[in-house]
């Protein structure tokens, strides 16, 4: 009997049961005098989430590569110039988009595993003194290697020479998720889905959106199409949409932006270090080595493990799901087959991650990677019971 398919990828992630229910309400009028009671208290919800009082948080039906889209096609036109950074599948993802979008892409190499390469950006943008760069480009989240980028430090960097520039970040794996301040760290396009921190289905693409970037997206002259920030802006200030919106997803945001806020953003991103803490502290008993270099850009919402040489990550993924209902996500493009990754983000927490460890601790000696069975569980174990709060937090329902 199959009880579930057990959940641990990067997004989609697990929907509490609560987002559930939310979602599972009658279809309404998204005209009917009273629907802005949803969408208005929704917006503030999102703002204190993405921690930005001065900037817009808009919705597109639509994901996180949608906001890719909307970001580019609303601010910048054709032949503008990108400085951006390429370490991993998703920033390649969006240097490919603003190449289809025809900007003068200037890509730094990066390394994949290594974050995004600060001071390389901020020599090029030192170098930049006519201000030719008009957007900055960022992945926070590096969610194919697991690995997380100082947003902070490249602001800092762009601040240091005065630079005019649009900072766009993709926040998509880690915004709801992971520490993230819009206005503290001057993010003027802050891209993000509904499926991974939200803990929600695919389906809303989440964007926060400063008022620089709407003035810039008053003289861009791309095609905007369905994304346009106008468009939207005109009834959406209001609590309306210019077009249907996905009205059930909608309720389920709302209830998911509640837990975020009951339980505090300090304390979900502390829950979130916990929990990665511990799955790392278990790749380590097993001998098994990260994607990602360096502690400090160890990424607290995915982990990324290499597979020793000689053996293929997507065996490891094949037996966990057909052997064991277990989902753990692939690796991709230039780690394909030689990484796989466990998921820990939104409604996670220890007996649910002791459990997955559990299993993949079968599965890889299955495959013929031969680890001690139990020492990850035993090594993850010591490591929440060392770091029990006084006071848990209530458990994600
Ligand atoms: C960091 C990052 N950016 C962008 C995307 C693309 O988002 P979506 O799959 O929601 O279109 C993903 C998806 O996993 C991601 O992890």
């Amino acid at each position: 009997m199959l009880v579930t398919t057990h959940l641990f990828t990067p997004g989609p992630t697990h929907m509490p049961e609560a987002v559930r229910r939310a979602i599972d309400v009658p279809l309404q009028d998204h005209r009917a005098p009273d629907f802005h009671k949803l969408v208005l208290p929704l917006q503030e919800d999102l703002k204190k989430i993405f921690r930005t009082e001065s900037g817009e948080i808009l919705l597109f039906a639509g994901s996180g590569t949608s906001g890719w889209d909307a970001s580019l096609a609303n601010c910048l036109s054709p032949g503008d110039k990108v400085l951006t950074a390429s370490y991993g599948h998703f920033s390649d993802l969006w240097i490919a988009m603003c190449k289809q979008h025809k900007l003068e892409v200037e890509v730094i190499e990066g390394a994949w595993g290594e974050a995004a390469p600060i001071a390389e950006y901020a020599k090029r943008l030192a170098a930049d003194t006519n201000h030719e760069i008009k957007a900055v480009l960022v992945c926070h989240n590096e969610t194919a290697t697991g690995v997380t980028s100082d947003v902070a430090a490249l602001r800092a960097a762009m601040d240091k020479v005065n630079h005019s520039a649009l900072l766009m970040v993709d926040g998509v794996s880690s915004i709801g998720a992971l520490e993230f301040r819009m206005d503290d760290w001057g993010v003027d396009l802050a891209v993000c889905g509904s499926q991974k921190g939200f803990m929600m289905p695919t389906g809303l693409c989440i964007l926060g959106v400063s008022q620089k970037a709407l003035k810039a997206s008053e003289v861009a002259e791309n095609p905007r199409g369905f994304f346009d920030f106008k468009g939207l802006l005109n009834q959406y200030k209001g609590g309306y949409f210019p077009y249907t919106p996905a009205t059930t997803l909608l309720h389920g945001l709302a209830q998911s932006c509640l837990m975020i806020l009951e339980e505090g953003l300090d304390n979900v991103h502390a829950r979130q270090f916990r929990l990665a803490e511990g799955v790392r502290r278990a790749v380590q008993a097993w001998g098994l080595e990260l994607c990602s270099r360096r502690p400090e850009v160890h990424s607290d919402t995915v982990t990324a493990i290499l597979v020793p040489e000689g053996f293929d990550s997507n065996d490891v993924l094949k037996t966990a799901y057909n052997d064991y209902n277990l989902s753990l996500a692939a690796g991709l493009s230039k780690v394909a087959g030689k990484v796989f990754r466990i998921g820990h983000m939104g409604a996670v927490d220890e007996l649910m991650l002791l459990g997955a460890l559990a299993t993949t601790e079968m599965v890889l000696n299955d495959v013929g990677i031969n680890v001690t069975l139990g020492s990850g569980v035993v090594a993850a174990q010591k490591y929440y019971r060392e770091s029990k709060q006084a006071e848990p937090q209530k458990a994600v329902a």
